[in-house]
């Protein structure tokens, strides 16, 4: 007996060799030949289905959510861009580190320098970079499409890289009660910059700073132990420094643990260690009695 289906997919081809075509609905088709539906969940189950997994479980940032370039009116090669006169001066003493033929090997500063410059590392950024370093701006584009440092779309003058991975998820009050803050305090999800342009909000993997759990970076600096509370506080004076004149300069913690310890030592104070350090002035015996036996 061999099976097969019809175009229409309510029906199904029974046909018994070698001559009679039977045309059954599946219901009737399982009541005649009980059997069926096991035996198809069985053929379905050697289908090979599509192998993905997707980079992210969050929203994808702007960053690395193209492979590609795609015109802009604020993103396009017609737009011009040249480093300032300080940058010139900078790329000048980056360069001096190189030998003129691997001069190339600055295109990853470059770029840095161009995205500080301009907001954001533009199409026009990268082919300025690839004409400096006279290289073909491919290579350039391929650096930049690989490094999430590079944020080939604008972003908020506050960029929010808030750590998700395991040890943050764990550590402390857990970055889920973070993510939640964030969320509640500046009314957007992760991937998305708020309207006033201030701030843009992503998830990240692992910044390296997992003994101080959870922990945001925004822009260059870390700031570990957070909570809820904390998180919030921060965002807050982030948005008054923004909006403070000269006269009424807004106070923003500085960066690092939030919880005042030092680096990462234990907040509950040292454990271990503790005997006082060997010194010889101290520490020798006075009376002489060793000085015979040291010569
Ligand atoms: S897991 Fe968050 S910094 Fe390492």
């Amino acid at each position: 007996m061999i099976e097969s289906r019809t175009s229409s997919p309510h029906l199904i081809n029974i046909i018994p060799l070698p001559s009679t075509y039977l045309l059954l609905s599946p219901a009737m088709a399982s009541k005649f030949f009980p059997a069926l539906p096991r035996a198809g969940r069985q053929l379905t189950r050697h289908v090979p289905r599509p192998q993905f997994r997707p980079f992210s479980a969050g929203p994808q940032r702007f960053s690395d959510s193209l492979a590609v370039h795609r015109n802009k009116p604020n993103n396009n090669p017609s737009i011009p861009f040249k480093f300032s006169e300080q940058n010139n001066q900078l790329i000048e003493e980056i360069l001096a580190r190189y030998p003129p033929q691997y001069k190339k090997a600055a295109v990853m500063p470059l770029l840095d320098l161009g995205q500080r410059q301009h907001g954001f590392t533009s199409i026009s950024v990268m082919n300025e970079v690839a004409r400096i370093l006279e290289m073909p701006p491919m290579r350039v584009y391929e650096v930049a499409t690989f490094y999430t440092m590079y944020n080939r779309e604008p972003v908020g003058k506050y960029f929010v890289q808030l750590c998700t991975t395991t040890p943050c998820q764990l550590g402390g009050c857990g970055s889920d009660k973070i993510v939640k803050a964030i969320t509640e305090h500046l009314g957007i999800t992760p991937g998305h910059t708020t309207k006033d342009g201030l701030f843009t909000f992503i998830e990240v993997e692992c910044l390296g700073a997992c003994v101080n759990a959870p922990m945001v970076q925004i822009n260059d600096d870390y700031y570990e132990d957070l909570t809820p509370e904390s998180i919030k506080t921060l965002l807050t004076a982030l948005k008054e420094s923004a909006t403070a004149t000269s006269s009424s300069p807004a106070e923003i913690v500085a960066p690092g643990p939030m919880t005042g310890r030092s680096t990462c030592e234990n907040s509950a104070g040292l454990t271990n260690l503790v005997d006082p350090v060997w010194d010889p002035e101290t520490m020798m015996r006075k009376d002489g009695a060793l000085d015979g036996q040291a010569q």
